[in-house]
């Protein structure tokens, strides 16, 4: 069973426990034996099931289990000492057993309320917290059911509960370490000094563009969704000017997956200041990467993306010859882009298809009708990559695969999420039953270039209460804060860096970190065994632990967040900061 399938049924166990318990309580109050009993027995049994996810999720690793371990463990002992040797004792009356029912209701219920609610790490707050929410409910069952503990039993508990709740509410809502972030001062100025040798300009405002045959409101970069595709030469020298007509929550350019200077990044109130209307901001870089990458706003980049600011760049190498064609995926107004293109093309003729996905949802590629080989990935050429057929490939939020393949004399398509949206003739093939290629273990190994690290950081990613601007959010989070809580990861010039990202939650994170490709060493503890995949963007699944590294070679401080832009815009962001 996989740690995600089992993240998953932990969780159901542990629902159904609490809820029969609490069920068992209820009817026993009701005075109905049969059901009580039954509804405990089951409770009893699901309670002890915990037992086994609970163990299987530590040996998968410690991140998956603490407050399991360390809150729910210890609530739910507590619940099967206090409610069993009762049960079976069974009295004639079964209300006498009702509060012990209650009582273990609300133990297994908190435990619950803690994983969904802080998760990871485990603090000595939550659990306080949870005790003093055990210990309040059950009192007041109590006094309710007439069960009358005495005066001073009840005093004691209502003073514990206060008491755990106050300590626990300060420790659990205590700030983590302060940010130290800049923010919106001190902006990078580093740009490159020599003479541009391609210029763009760029302007965002709201239009209405077309999207699969219906006008949808959108906000485009000259006009048009994608914006323009910025192409240029290795070595060439870009200048873009950025020009804001209408967009009143700002604009920004940043460069998915170019490892730009910090200054030309394009992240507001880290490297420079939104632009506003009627301004402008000129971006100017050296086109050293080769490969298939993209733009797009980083302003309220949740909404600004998802509403059309974003554009293909390609850097190539020299003159192509044969068919080079971008496919920016992306879903505008609930509608999906590009519209279907059909081109013939001759026999022969080499094609590379760049696949770009825009969205913040990862999207599955079947390219049918031809063998086809994965050239890059992420900008990156693949080492030794074979021939694939019949396979499709899964490509994150954020990521690029480049596809190519000699044109067959018979058509070709592409179908995207089992939409055509390229092809060259009519293919009837149905893909959806395709294996899935894994890029961990396509082409051909190649030694990892360093032997230890000089700074390692573990992000575990997950779901919890937070407070922002005073108010409470239920936060994505990571090691349990939210941005911009989460204290930046220090790094300095030449350090080698291993992140371990470990992902506790039920759904998935595409993550990305700017200014740097990271290298795949493992994912659940199996090493990357093919060609070195050099990364910008890569879906960590409920349940997995990736290990990456990188040379810290790009000075600045770099966001490093997930792609799915509203959990990125929810918490899910820190950063990377050189000392
Ligand atoms: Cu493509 Cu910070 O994002
Ligand atoms: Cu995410």
């Amino acid at each position: 069973m996989s740690t995600g399938s089992l993240l998953a049924a932990d969780l159901v166990i542990a629902v159904l426990a609490a809820a029969s318990w609490l069920g068992g309580g209820a009817a026993s109050t009701a005075r109905r034996r049969p059901l009580a009993l039954g509804l405990a027995a089951f409770a009893l049994v699901a309670t002890l099931a915990r037992a086994i996810t609970i163990t299987a999720l530590a040996r998968a690793g410690w991140w998956f289990a603490a407050e399991k371990v360390l809150i729910a463990a210890p609530l739910s002992l507590a619940a099967v000492g206090v409610a069993g040797p009762r049960l079976l004792r069974a009295p004639g009356d079964i209300r006498a057993v009702a509060v012990p029912l209650l009582f273990a209701g609300y133990a297994t219920s908190s435990a619950l309320l803690v994983t969904i609610l802080h998760g990871y790490p485990a603090s000595a707050g939550a659990g306080l917290l949870a005790v003093a929410g055990v210990v309040a409910a059950t009192a007041v069952s109590w006094r309710a059911l007439g069960a009358r503990p005495s005066r001073s039993v009840s005093r004691v508990a209502v003073v514990v509960a206060v008491a755990t709740l106050v300590t626990g509410t300060g420790l659990t809502a205590a700030p983590g370490a302060a940010p130290g972030v800049p923010h919106d001062h001190g902006y990078p100025q580093t740009r490159i000094a020599a003479e541009p040798t391609k210029r763009f300009t760029l302007t965002a405002g709201s239009a209405t563009v077309s999207a699969s045959g219906r006008d949808v409101a959108a906000w485009a970069f000259n006009g048009q969704v994608p914006g323009p595709e910025l192409t240029a030469t290795v070595g060439d020298v870009l200048e873009v000017t950025l020009r804001n007509r209408d967009i009143r929550r700002g604009v920004t350019l940043h460069w998915h997956g170019y490892d730009v200077p910090n200054g030309q990044d394009g992240v507001p109130g880290v490297t420079q200041a939104a632009v506003l209307p009627g301004q402008e901001f000129v971006y100017r870089f050296r086109a050293d990467q080769v490969g298939t990458y993209w733009y797009h706003t980083h302003s309220v980049s949740d909404v600004g993306v998802r509403m059309g600011l974003y554009g293909v760049l390609v850097v190539r190498p020299g003159p192509v010859a044969g068919l080079d064609v971008t496919v920016p995926v992306h879903t505008l107004a609930g509608r999906p882009l590009p519209a279907p293109t059909v081109e013939r093309v001759e026999a022969g003729v080499p094609v590379r298809l760049r696949l770009i996905n825009t969205d913040s949802t990862t999207h599955r590629y079947a390219l049918a009708g031809t063998p086809f080989r994965v050239a890059a990935i992420d900008g990156v050429d693949l080492r030794g990559p074979t021939s694939l057929v019949d396979t499709a490939v899964l490509i994150p939020a954020g990521g690029r695969y480049d596809l190519v393949f000699d044109a067959p004399a018979t058509p070709v398509a592409l179908f995207v999420d089992g939409r055509a949206v390229y092809s060259t003739g009519p293919v009837s093939t149905a893909t959806g039953a395709w294996p899935l290629l894994d890029p961990l273990t396509y082409g051909t190994a190649a030694p990892v270039p360093w032997s230890g690290f000089d700074r390692t950081f573990t992000l575990v990613l997950d779901r919890g209460l937070d407070l922002h601007n005073l108010l409470p959010r239920y936060a994505h989070t990571i090691n349990g804060a939210a941005d911009p809580d989460i204290p930046p990861q220090v790094v300095r010039l030449g350090d080698v860096v291993l992140f371990t990202i470990v992902n506790r939650s039920p759904i998935v994170h595409p993550w990305h970190l700017h200014g740097h490709h990271v290298l795949v060493l493992s994912r659940d503890g199996e090493p990357a065994a093919g060609s070195p995949l050099w990364l910008d963007s890569f879906d960590v699944r409920p349940g997995e632990v990736w290990k990456v590294a990188f040379r810290a070679d790009n000075p600045g401080v770099w966001a490093n967040h997930c792609h799915n832009l509203e959990h990125a815009d929810a918490g899910m962001t820190l950063h990377l900061m050189y000392s």
